[in-house]
């Protein structure tokens, strides 16, 4: 990985640190952080999908409008989900039973977020125009802020399970 996109999902890691610190609103938080990431790279969609009556339903995201919801087990995120393990789809036509909401998604990570008792209560999806734009190496820069975002969320009585 190039050093700028290394320092890249760092500084994104710290701004929303900064952002949510004193705030336990967990949408307002979570809002912020698909902002900061969004603007972080080049990516062409970062936003999040929280469980709710057993599917997944679009939460706070940029970039165009996506679909609402996903059920367990279809597409990258609700793989994810499902497997409750971070997926990297390095190309989503490839990739069984993707969900194609924006033509110009090429490739795709998806983490699930999970509450203090283990359960994913919502995934954070990012997705690029670029083919193979993700590997291990952005999977270990996003999961502090994964982490982060859990600890955000737990910090809200609303995201649980559900
Ligand atoms: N492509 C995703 C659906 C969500 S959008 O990309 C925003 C998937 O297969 O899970």
């Amino acid at each position: 990985m190039e050093r700028d996109r290394r320092e890249a999902y760092r500084r994104a890691l710290e701004e929303i640190r900064s952002v949510a610190e004193g705030e336990n609103d967990a949408v307002a938080n979570l809002a912020n952080a698909a902002a900061i990431l969004f603007g972080a790279l080049p990516f062409s969609w970062v936003g999040f999908y929280r469980v709710s009556g057993g599917e997944l339903v679009l939460g706070p995201f940029q970039g165009r409008p996506a679909c609402v919801r996903i059920a367990r087990g279809r597409g990258v995120c609700g793989t994810a989900w499902e497997k409750n393990e971070a997926l990297v789809a390095p190309d989503v036509h490839a990739f069984p039973g993707h969900i194609a909401c924006d033509p110009e998604s090429r490739s795709e990570i998806v983490i699930p977020l999970r509450a203090p008792s283990g359960d994913a209560w919502g995934v954070l999806d990012i997705d690029s125009r670029n083919v193979d734009d993700f590997d291990e190496e952005d999977l270990a820069e996003l999961e502090p802020i994964a982490r982060l975002l859990e600890e955000i969320a737990a910090r809200d009585a609303r995201f649980l399970p559900a």
